[in-house]
C-alpha cells in the first residue's frame, strides 16, 4: 500500500511511477533519514504518542535497517518512492503497525531536507579534509623551491620575475577562502527543519530544541513555511564546489601551460598522465584537462538547482525533489578531483634553469624605472623614458643589459652604468619586501603563516 494511497481510487500510471520515484537518487540518505527518525521517535515518546516499548521496537527496527544498508542487504521493493518511503515500508516489515506511528506529526516535506542538511554538514567536512590535503601538499612544494626564481606573467607576457613559492603559494590562498566558506556554509546548514511538518507546523507538544540537539543542529528553524522549501544550503554548497573547481581549474590550466615543451616549467609524474594512441612521443596533461573540464560540471550543477529554485510558490513543491542529484553529483567530482591534484602536486618535478632561462633582461624594466625615481624623476617620466631604453634594444636588437653607457645616455644622462646591477635577479626579488611579496623574509613570513593556517584547520575539524 502507498503512503498516501487512501483517496486514491486508481493505481499511479507506470511511467508515472517511475516519473515520480527518486529513490535512485536518493538511497544515499539512508544514514541521516535513520538518524532524523529516530531523534523524531524520542519526541514521540515525551509526548505520549508512543509508549516505551513502542519506542523501543521503532529503535531497534531502525538501528536493523541501518545495519542492512551498512551490509548492502537492503532489498529494495518496485514500489519504494524514496529513501522516507523506503525505510517505512521496511519497518513496517520489522515490527507491524507500530512502525505507522513514527509519521506522526511529520511530514516527508521536513524530513526530507532535515536529512539533505545532515547529508550537506557532513559532505561539507569531507571536502574541507580533502582541501587541508592539498593545501599541505602545496605548502611542502613550496618550501622547497621558495626562493627559486621564476618568470612572472600577467596577460600571459613576460612581466617581472617571481619565484616558484609565490606562484604556488598563490594556489593556497583560495582554497583557504573555499574552507572558510564551506564552514560558513555549514554554520547556516545546520538550523533544523523537522517540526515544520508538511507547512504550518507540526499540532504535537515537541521541543525542537531538543531534537537539534541530538541531531547536533546548532539551532532551529524560525519559519515553518521557509523552512520546508528552503534550499539556500544546496545552492550554497553548489557555489562553493563551484568556486573550488574554478580554482583546481585555474591550477590547472596554468600547469598545463608549464608542462608544455615550450615552457618546460615543470614535470608531470607519469603516474598523473597518459599516452596517445597514434603519436608514440606524447605524454598528455590529461589529469589536469579533466580537472579543469569538470569545473564546467560543477558550475552547471549550481545553474541546475538555481534555475529550479526560482519562482517556486511557498512551501514544499515536487520540483524540490530535483535539488539532490547537482549536489551529489559535485560532492562526488570533487571527491575525486581534490585527491587526485594532491598526488600530481607531491609528484610534480620542477626545472629550475628552464624557469631561470626564461627571465630576461627585460623584466628588470620597472626597476629601471625605480632607479630613475630615486634621481628624483616622476615615475610617469621615469616610465617614458625606460620604455624607449626598450625600444632602443629592439631597434639595435640587444638585449637590455648590453646597451652601452653612450647608448643609454642617447636617451637620458641619468642612466650610469650602475643601471647594470638592476639586472640581478635576485636583487629585484630582494626589492620587494612588503607582506606577500618576494623577498626571502617575505616568502618566509607567508610560507609560515600558511602552516600555522593548516594546523588550524586540522584543529578545528572534528573527527568523525
Ligand atoms: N522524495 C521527495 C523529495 O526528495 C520527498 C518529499 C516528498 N514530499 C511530498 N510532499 N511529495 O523531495
Amino acid at each position: 500500500m502507498k503512503l498516501w494511497g487512501g483517496r486514491f481510487s486508481k493505481a499511479t500510471n507506470e511511467l508515472v511511477q517511475q516519473f515520480n520515484s527518486s529513490i535512485d537518487i536518493d538511497k544515499r540518505l539512508y544514514k541521516e533519514d535513520i538518524e532524523a527518525s529516530l531523534a523524531w521517535a524520542n519526541a514521540l515518546q515525551t509526548t505520549g504518542t508512543l509508549s516505551k516499548d513502542e519506542l523501543q521496537s521503532i529503535t531497534s527496527g531502525l538501528n536493523q535497517i541501518k545495519t542492512e544498508f551498512v551490509e548492502k542487504k537492503f532489498v529494495f521493493a518496485q514500489k519504494d518512492e524514496d529513501i522516507h518511503t523506503a525505510v517505512e515500508r521496511r519497518l513496517t516489515e520489522l515490527i507491524g503497525e507500530t512502525a505507522g506511528k513514527l509519521h506522526t506529526g511529520r511530514s516527508r516535506n521536513d524530513q526530507v531536507t532535515t536529512d539533505f542538511r545532515l547529508w550537506v554538514l557532513n559532505a561539507c567536512s569531507i571536502l574541507i579534509k580533502n582541501i587541508i590535503e592539498l593545501q599541505k601538499e602545496l605548502i611542502s612544494n613550496a618550501s622547497e623551491n621558495l626562493n627559486t626564481p621564476m618568470p612572472g606573467y600577467t596577460h600571459l607576457q613576460l612581466a617581472q620575475p617571481i619565484t616558484w613559492g609565490l606562484w604556488i603559494l598563490s594556489h593556497f590562498w583560495p582554497l583557504q577562502r573555499d574552507i572558510e566558506r564551506l564552514q560558513q556554509t555549514q554554520e547556516r546548514t545546520s538550523k533544523l527543519p523537522l517540526g515544520s511538518a508538511a507547512l504550518a507546523g507540526t499540532s504535537l507538544n515537541i521541543k525542537r530544541q531538543k531534537i537539534a540537539k541530538q541531531l547536533n543542529f546548532n539551532e532551529v528553524s524560525e519559519n515553518s513555511l521557509d523552512a520546508v522549501s528552503d534550499r539556500d544550503f544546496a545552492a550554497e554548497f553548489l557555489f562553493c564546489t563551484s568556486l573550488i573547481g574554478i580554482h583546481l581549474s585555474r591550477l590547472s590550466e596554468q600547469l598545463i601551460l608549464y608542462s608544455s615543451e615550450e615552457f618546460s616549467f615543470v614535470i608531470l609524474d607519469d603516474a598523473y598522465t597518459t599516452g596517445s594512441s597514434l603519436m608514440p612521443q606524447k605524454k598528455n596533461p590529461d589529469t589536469l584537462e579533466l580537472t579543469r573540464g569538470k569545473s564546467g560540471r560543477l558550475i552547471g550543477n549550481l545553474t541546475s538547482l538555481l534555475t529550479t529554485l526560482k519562482g517556486l510558490p511557498s512551501a514544499y513543491d515536487k520540483d524540490l525533489q530535483e535539488d539532490k542529484e547537482p549536489v551529489f553529483d559535485s560532492f562526488d567530482t570533487l571527491n575525486i578531483t581534490l585527491p587526485v591534484m594532491s598526488g600530481l602536486i607531491s609528484s610534480l618535478q620542477i626545472n629550475t634553469s628552464k624557469m631561470s632561462a626564461n627571465i630576461s633582461p627585460s623584466l628588470a624594466a620597472t626597476d629601471i624605472a625605480d632607479y630613475l625615481v630615486d634621481k628624483n624623476i616622476p615615475f610617469r617620466r621615469a616610465h617614458n623614458l625606460v620604455g624607449k631604453l626598450v625600444s632602443l634594444s629592439e631597434q639595435l636588437q640587444k638585449p637590455l643589459n648590453d646597451l652601452s653607457e653612450i647608448e643609454m645616455q642617447t636617451i637620458s644622462k641619468h642612466f650610469n652604468l650602475d643601471i647594470k646591477k638592476l639586472f640581478d635577479v635576485k636583487t629585484q626579488l630582494e626589492r620587494r619586501n612588503v607582506t606577500g611579496a618576494t623577498s626571502t623574509i617575505a616568502l618566509q613570513e607567508q610560507l609560515d603563516k600558511a602552516n600555522i593556517i593548516v594546523s588550524q584547520n586540522d584543529d578545528r575539524i572534528s573527527p568523525e
